[in-house]
């Protein structure tokens, strides 16, 4: 589709919502990629799955203060505004949203949105309230933005059930649409916040691909028990110094329920600490 309209960035609510307002009446077909910033290859993949749906691109960068948990990297989250823009901008984006909390968030604000089974286990269970904070956010930045359609990554794969449901469950007639994982060379899944690991730990991170590589190849081989295809994703992560599982878990790919054999498509998910960066990575099997 063709980039329809001149660059511009808008940080104020109500001027995004007149601005899609107006781009809806001129029966443009809106797509929006959520974002915190701090952009990598894996979002700029994901803007150019949207550039190739719609006509219009809405890039959001907004670091969400009501995801983070009181001991999280909120302040010490990066934030680079101008190089997100200018590495953006080539890929197709039309309009950057870049609101402050303040104006996200006005005082006195008491409304969450909540999801709740999909949102209690994995992430939820170590990071309470972190989904509500997303769904919250995600909701506004759709009433903002009016997309057609969303872009989110499958790495947070929890976070991507979550808005599906969440989409499904409250009638937002939005298409969600997943991009893949992208990696470095080494396996490694891009992340933000792999901007705060030392050289050493990068090379410890390996780790969480090579576990979901190890038990893919026996997934591959004919291995269908949950507990053994664990196992085998978790033994490079304790062989390496200086990683703390939060969680590994075999899970039903969407209801994200416990499960005892892969006999329909789940996700091998892992939260994994670093040092003191928490990495997420994931596989999903499909028998
Ligand atoms: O995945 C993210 O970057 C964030 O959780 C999102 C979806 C932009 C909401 O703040």
């Amino acid at each position: 589709m063709s980039v329809s309209v001149p660059f511009e960035i808008i940080r104020d609510p109500a001027a995004m919502r007149a601005r899609a307002e107006d781009l809806r009446r001129d029966g443009k077909v809106i797509a929006v990629v959520p974002t915190m910033g701090a952009l990598h290859e894996g979002h700029l993949s994901l803007i150019r799955l949207a550039r190739a749906r719609a006509d219009v691109v809405i890039l959001t960068i907004f670091v969400n203060p009501t995801q983070f948990g009181p001991n999280e990297d909120l302040s010490r989250y990066p934030r680079d505004e101008a190089g997100d823009l200018a590495r953006a901008r080539p890929c197709g984006v039309d309009l950057a949203f870049c609101p402050d909390a303040a104006a996200m968030y006005p005082a006195g604000a008491q409304t969450f949105v909540e999801v709740r089974e999909l949102a209690q286990p994995l992430c939820g269970a170590s990071r309470p309230g972190h989904f509500a904070g997303v769904a919250t956010i995600v909701t506004k930045l759709f009433h903002l933005t009016r997309p057609h359609l969303a872009v989110f990554g499958e790495k947070d794969y929890q976070q991507l059930a979550i808005i599906r449901r969440m989409v499904r469950d409250l009638d937002f007639g939005i298409e969600i649409v997943g991009g893949p994982i992208v990696r470095e060379p080494d396996g490694i899944a891009m992340s933000s916040r792999n901007a705060y690991l030392s050289a050493a730990e990068r090379v410890t991170a390996r780790a969480l691909s090579a576990g979901l590589a190890a038990a893919q190849a026996a997934f591959a081989a004919g291995e269908r028990d949950a507990a053994a295809l664990v196992a085998l994703a978790k033994a490079p992560i304790l062989a390496a110094p200086g990683t703390r599982i939060d969680y590994v878990e075999l899970r039903d790919a969407d209801a994200l329920t416990p499960i005892e054999r892969v006999a329909r498509p789940a996700v091998l998910a892992m939260a994994v600490f670093v040092g003191t960066t928490r990495l997420l990575d994931n596989r999903v099997f499909t028998p």
